[in-house]
């Protein structure tokens, strides 16, 4: 029984959490006359030791004692006695519980906030630098029309942007407190829950008991947003995987993020980007691991809601390694620029410019332009050679409507140039998309 019902050995994490629960419950008690001042100034005397004791690492965990709250209440009362025995009026551990793993959780969703700043901060950087750099943009991972550096950088900006939205969307529904919800049913003391909320810095009161004891939709939500997060650095992660390699050689992992192999003395393998990608299982399995638990039970609390813990702790120790992991890495990531520039024009890509300029200067159809520059494409690709390499007169033999105007957009710089419509690749789009995204995110 010991061994399956103890939690102490991860619930630990929030002693701090539990300790503040518990002042703020204690000095409520004594504002309400439930609790003598004197026993309040005991209460609130020893706790402070027991955080000191368990910093120090001079703290017992048993798990005898089950958990946290209770190994905190029974070293209170080796330490002041019976007054130890008054702190849980008014409270269970199904409120406390509740509280303190909120608290934890908006903790975490804080941290992860900054270091998603972190992040973003280097990829702007990143972008910066790089508003002009020229490379292969993709769909189907073939090379399809050129882009800048730059802007794809922002493309993972904005995606860390609309992650710390979810988390702070789910710190803002989580933020209500539970204290004083007791068992499941609320309490026949006179408390006050406003002043217990506002001590924790929640924004009010849990509205329903049974619902304050029983709701762990804070951390199912706090899951799906890590979830998706982690999606987005393994796609991230995948992206530095491929651009490492030689075939692609886009860029070059420092030595500090990446393995050589024990036999192949020409590898150097991107081990951190695919632990990044590889972890983000991890996390998805979390979030599967807490809905299943929570999907069968009934109102309000069951032992099996102890479950809840160790995914999150394991979601946020998982995410944090993998947010560093990968703003070190780009921080010192090296790219070609020459390498991503030389295939950039490789595989017609300027195809699309060929065609528009027929639309837009020798006024035909988009379908007809799209059907002499198949043609086009055909004639190069025979001939082996770039569409910017075919003569005018080969070009005026398939359409006669071209002149030599056209070579102005068929290089990579000019097609990059011309895409100036809102959120396109251009280099001064970029260059103002960079303002703009310090202004949003870095503050
Ligand atoms: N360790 C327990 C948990 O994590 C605390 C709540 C226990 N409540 C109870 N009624 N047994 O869920």
């Amino acid at each position: 029984m010991e061994a399956i019902n103890a939690s102490i050995d991860f619930d630990k994490r929030f002693y701090a959490q539990d300790i503040a629960g518990s002042k703020a419950h204690a000095t409520m008690l004594v504002a309400q006359g439930i609790l003598t001042a004197g026993d309040g100034k005991n209460i609130l005397e020893g706790l402070d030791t027991i955080a000191g004791e368990i910093e120090e690492g001079a703290f017992e965990f048993s798990t005898i004692l089950e958990d946290i709250h209770m190994n905190i209440e029974n070293r209170l009362s080796d330490l002041i006695g019976e007054a130890a025995g008054r702190l849980h009026t008014a409270r269970s551990r199904n409120d406390q519980v509740a509280t303190d793993f909120r608290l934890w959780v908006r903790d975490a969703i804080d941290d992860i906030d900054a270091s998603l700043m972190t992040l973003q901060g280097v990829l702007i950087g990143i972008a910066e630098s790089n508003a002009a750099t020229v490379m292969p943009g993709f769909t189907h991972l073939q090379a399809a029309q050129p882009v800048t550096l730059g802007h794809h950088m922002l493309a993972y900006v904005e995606m860390f942007g609309r992650d710390r939205g979810r988390f702070a969307d789910c710190r803002t529904r989580l933020n209500e407190s539970p204290l004083g919800a007791a068992a499941l049913a609320g309490t026949s003391f006179p408390i006050d829950r406003k002043m217990t909320a506002e001590a924790l810095g929640f924004a009010r009161p849990a509205a329903n008991s049974l619902d304050a004891v029983s709701d762990r939709d804070f951390a199912c939500e706090f899951l799906s947003s890590g979830s998706i997060l982690a999606v987005h650095l393994s796609r991230m992660a995948e992206e530095i995987v491929l651009w490492s390699a030689p075939q692609f050689g886009y860029v070059r992992i420092s030595d500090s993020f990446s393995s050589g192999s024990s036999i192949m003395p020409q590898k150097r393998n991107p081990d951190a980007a695919e632990l990044v990608r590889g972890k983000a299982g991890r996390v998805i399995g979390s979030l599967n691991a807490l809905l299943v638990a929570l999907k069968g039970l009934p109102l309000a609390y069951g032992k099996d809601m102890q479950e809840d813990k160790e995914p999150v702790f394991d979601a946020v120790d998982t995410l944090g390694i993998c947010i560093a992991a990968m703003a070190g890495m780009l921080a010192e990531a090296e790219f070609d620029k020459a390498r991503m520039r030389a295939d950039a024009g490789r595989g017609f890509t300027t195809a699309t410019d060929l065609a528009d300029w027929l639309v837009r200067v020798a006024g035909i159809a988009f379908r007809q332009a799209h059907h002499i520059t198949g043609t086009l494409v055909k004639m190069a690709e025979d001939r082996s050679c770039g569409l910017e390499e075919l003569s005018l007169a080969d070009m005026q033999s398939v359409e006669t409507a071209i002149t030599d105007e056209i070579f102005a957009v068929l290089g990579v710089e000019n097609s990059v140039a011309s895409r100036t419509s809102e959120g396109g690749t251009a280099p001064a789009n970029v260059i103002a998309a960079t303002a703009e995204a310090k202004k949003r995110f870095l503050k």
